[in-house]
């Protein structure tokens, strides 16, 4: 068995080790972006599989992954494991149809809630200076209902690792999850958002925006992003156009200086902050 992972933030890879580790403490848990991941899917017949939801939808390096190297799932054994913050449909279920296309047996499905990581927000108009947390607080009342204080949290965070937990139980048993595999969720996926939003998980997004009154190259989020993404020059971070909305730069920058579907920075997400 091994588990492979595309997570932006940590949520994923915490949910994929926590659960393969539980069933196979020498098992090997990857990221989906490194250089080994292809050889590991190889070499195995049983994977568990996971990512964040976009827009009830896969990040689109994830789906691009599956498509370019469709010959590596015939016959394979796969759990899917979809991270949420509230609602997918069927998060699992759109990588579950593509493997199952490509030839692989799909085990189940798994759906785990987790702190939501979007962390910039959209500046009011007029505003100057904010206190990043009151920033964050008035964010969650007006702009989203998924933000959540540490102590909420730390709660998710909790109540995913049981439900984990339980479902290692049911594996061992040769029991596995269903959730995001039926036509119900599919529907549910496709209504309730893929439809209408689903088209920013579809490509590369390039609204990446790096702020250079405040970037000071440190080259953090060089090292950080997943799909190398970005650069140092000329002493201010630019990024190339390849950026899957992960978030993970937005997370981390130390200055605040990155953006993606905000204008400012408030409260960032750091999932070992909360665990
Ligand atoms: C661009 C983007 C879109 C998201 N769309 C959804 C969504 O449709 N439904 C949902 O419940 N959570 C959504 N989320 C929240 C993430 O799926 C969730 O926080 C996940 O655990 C992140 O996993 P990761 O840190 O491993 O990448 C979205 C997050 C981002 C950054």
């Amino acid at each position: 068995m091994i588990g492979i992972y595309f997570s932006g933030s940590g949520n994923t890879k915490h949910c994929v080790e926590r659960l393969v580790k539980s069933i196979d403490g020498s098992a090997v848990v990857l990221p989906l972006d490194g250089d080994s991941a292809k050889a590991a899917i190889a070499k195995t017949n049983l994977i568990v599989f996971g990512y964040g939801v976009q827009y009830s939808d896969m990040p689109y390096f994830v789906r691009e992954f599956i498509i370019e190297n469709k010959e590596l799932w015939k016959d394979k054994n796969i759990l899917c494991v979809a991270t949420m913050a509230a609602f997918s449909g069927d998060g699992a279920g759109c990588s579950a149809r593509l493997f199952k296309k490509y030839g692989a047996n799909i085990l189940g499905g798994l759906h785990i809630i987790m702190p939501e990581t979007i962390c910039d927000v959209k500046e009011k108009k007029g505003e100057k200076e904010s206190d990043p947390e009151k920033l964050y607080l008035e964010s969650m009342q007006y702009e989203s209902k998924l933000k959540k204080l540490a102590e909420e949290n730390r709660k998710i965070i909790k109540q995913a690792d049981e439900k984990i937990d339980e479902v290692v139980k049911g594996i061992k048993k040769n029991i596995y999850p269903k959730d995001g595999l039926s036509f119900f969720a599919r529907l549910a996926g496709a209504f309730g958002q893929r439809l209408w939003l689903g088209k920013r998980s579809h490509s590369y997004n390039k609204k990446l925006k790096i702020n250079e009154d405040l970037c000071d190259g440190c080259r953090i989020c060089v090292q950080q992003c997943p799909m190398h993404n970005l650069t140092v020059q000329d002493g201010k971070a630019q990024p190339s156009g390849k950026c899957t909305a992960c978030y993970r730069c937005v997370n981390r920058c130390p200055k605040k200086a990155i953006t993606l579907y905000g204008d400012k920075v408030a409260e960032q997400y750091k999932i070992e902050k909360y665990c």
